[in-house]
């Protein structure tokens, strides 16, 4: 039975000052869902720190998180479970000022509707315009406004109808399918469960009313989707796809298409034998009467009306990390079951949400968040540690560019073959002032007067013209570098030998280069030079202008410097003349076959 009633995923907005854990605490204590000894638990808490004056402080429920997090475990998302006759509901409860934004969009994700919580003696402040906008971006149409602590208002009217004015004014062009307002008092469990006679005025739903009754977003419907997890092959006779359907109802004997190929639904294979239809959420494994290629990540979609296939796209992306995000930085973004490369086109700073261009580095089948969250949503993971640092929705598709990749005859092979030696691309990293240019430059000599064919690009040579428009922000580094990655992968392909001489101050970034020329062609050099030492050198001066402050952003005094984990060598130079250290880089070479 209790199977059978439906099941609503809501969220809760608000913070403990807002009443939020009195309210969640509640809300379990009056569904009966407490156990005995959880409420035992809570009449002896509420006696000994409860601010209730003896009686049940339902705050102490939920407040045990906060507890647990001072020991240093860290909750993101708890989810509550609690039923009542009419419904059962998870709530995803989203403790924490920190990390607010990263723990909503978690518990928002899944979520149907959402409870927004405000102290009434406040009214509309920018954390609820904030909580509004998110549970907005996340697609969720169904609001209640839990206008509390009226209590302390003596349950006004006036006041109430003020508050639900404003939020209306702001939240107009939300989208929101319906705003809910409920006049409450968590603590005095006003509307909360019961109705009350404090409130003669209001003839609305008490906020459980409202959660067993509210649309819990059936099912959704529309041409079928269904995301291959992976291609199950036990052996020669039997090949089939195991996912899920993430919409509609998949029936043996559909048309399906994927990546362009067309076929049809020959079995629909469970544990529990085969079905006829599989609806939407069903985890089952498709057989199909041709022999299509899918792949993880690929989406059967019913033929008539297949996803839009793309790799640039709008998108609202909501950044959750620490170090912001940069733009043209290499990012991998998880879509579907897939992970691809991943670029945006603007910054963002921890939790701030921004609308974006972003292109990544192969085509996937998608649709508009509004339309389907799984196919319409993505996750950006840092390339070097693989942590989640963004979350995405995409709103279109971009046009494509229909740029092409042109062969051409005379290849890099054939340049190698008339030079005589193998290209490589020298990539000197170090602190301003750590020697880098001075020792590319012995080292370019050097291979020069062997009849090697080279080129130097030089940090402070190249921002004279190709990158004259680039400064040293964070985000103007990455450009930097990434143009130059280029430009040296370009020169491999043209068989030199080049040095690279920049500050390149981030992993990503060398890593992006090294991805870029290839492993065996690509040489890093780290001129490790502690930064007293070069400081103390200061060869143009630039660090006693730092110091006085008059250069922002100066690599290892107000900007970041990331040395090398494995360079392929590692110059001390305060142990090493520069042209010692232009030999130890030149027998490197020697080493992996270069010279
Ligand atoms: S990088 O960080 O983007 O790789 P790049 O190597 O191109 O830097 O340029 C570094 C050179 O620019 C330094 O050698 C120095 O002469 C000059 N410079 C001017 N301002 C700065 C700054 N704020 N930080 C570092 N270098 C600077």
């Amino acid at each position: 039975m209790e199977l059978q009633r439906s099941l609503l995923r809501f969220i809760t907005c608000g913070s403990v000052d807002d009443g939020k854990s009195t309210l969640i605490g509640r809300l379990l204590y009056e569904s009966k869902l407490l156990y005995a000894d959880h409420l035992a638990a809570l009449e002896a808490d509420s006696r000994r720190v409860g601010t209730r004056g003896g009686e049940l402080d339902f705050a102490l429920l939920v407040d045990g998180l906060a507890a647990e997090r001072e020991q240093g475990i860290t909750i993101d998302v708890a989810y509550r479970f609690f039923a009542t006759e009419a419904r059962r509901f998870i709530v995803a409860d989203t403790p924490g000022h920190e990390q607010y934004t990263r723990n909503m969009v978690t518990g928002a994700s899944t979520a149907d509707a959402a409870v927004i919580l405000l102290d009434a003696r406040k009214g509309v402040l920018s954390q609820t315009r904030r909580h509004a906008r998110i549970v907005s971006l996340l697609g969720i149409r169904h609001v209640a406004l839990a206008v509390n602590k009226l209590d302390l208002l003596d349950y006004s009217r006036e006041l109430f109808d003020e508050v639900c004015a404003a939020f209306a004014e702001f939240a107009a062009d939300l989208g929101f399918a319906e705003i809910t307002c409920v006049p409450m008092s968590a603590t005095e469990g006003v509307n909360v469960v019961g109705r009350s006679e404090l409130t003669p005025w209001y003839d609305g739903p008490t906020l459980l009313q409202w959660l067993e009754t509210v649309d819990a977003g059936s099912a959704p419907d529309g041409p079928s989707r269904f995301l291959v997890q992976w291609v199950n092959r036990p052996d020669a006779s039997f090949r089939g796809f195991s996912g899920r359907v993430l919409r509609g109802t998949l029936r043996a004997g559909d048309a399906v298409c994927t990546g362009g190929r067309t076929s049809t639904v020959d079995r629909i294979v469970t544990m529990d034998g085969d079905l006829a239809a599989a609806p939407t959420g069903s985890s089952v494994t498709v057989v199909l009467a041709d022999d299509v290629d899918a792949s993880r990540g690929d989406v059967l979609a019913a033929a008539a009306d297949p996803p839009g296939v793309a790799d640039t796209f709008q998108a609202h992306l909501v950044w959750l990390n620490e170090n912001g995000l940069l733009p043209g930085r290499q990012y991998l973004a998880k879509i579907g079951a897939r992970t691809v490369g991943f670029t945006a086109t603007k910054s963002l700073e921890l939790n701030e949400i921004g609308v974006d261009k972003v292109h990544l580095d192969a085509p996937v089948p998608f649709e508009s968040y509004r339309t389907n969250r799984d196919l319409g949503s993505f996750v950006v993971l840092d390339r070097l540690t693989n942590a989640t640092v963004g979350a995405g929705m995409i709103d279109f598709a971009l046009s494509p560019t229909n740029v092409r990749w042109q062969n051409l005859t005379v290849d890099k092979e054939a340049r190698v073959a008339r030079n005589g030696h193998r290209p490589c691309v020298v990539w000197l990293t170090g602190l301003s002032g750590a020697g880098k240019s001075t020792i590319a430059d012995l080292v370019e000599k050097a291979l020069h007067a062997e009849g090697r064919h080279t080129f130097l690009l030089d940090g402070d040579n190249v921002r004279h013209g190709l990158n004259s428009d680039l400064g040293f922000t964070d985000a103007d580094r990455v450009e930097n570098i990434r143009r130059i990655a280029e430009v040296a992968a370009l020169m491999v392909d043209a068989g030199l030998i080049v040095l690279v001489s920049f500050i390149s101050p981030f992993r990503a970034e060398r890593a992006l280069a090294r991805e870029l020329v290839g492993e065996n062609e690509f040489c890093e050099v780290f001129v490790d030079t502690p930064l007293e030492v070069a400081e103390q050198r200061d060869p143009k001066g630039l660090y006693r202008k730092a110091r006085r402050g008059e250069l922002p952003n100066f690599t290892g005094i107000d900007s970041p410097y990331e040395p090398p984990e494995n360079p392929e060598v590692r110059l001390d130079t305060t142990a090493l003349s520069p042209e010692a250290a232009a030999e130890v880089v030149v027998a490197g070479l020697r080493t992996l076959g270069v010279c």
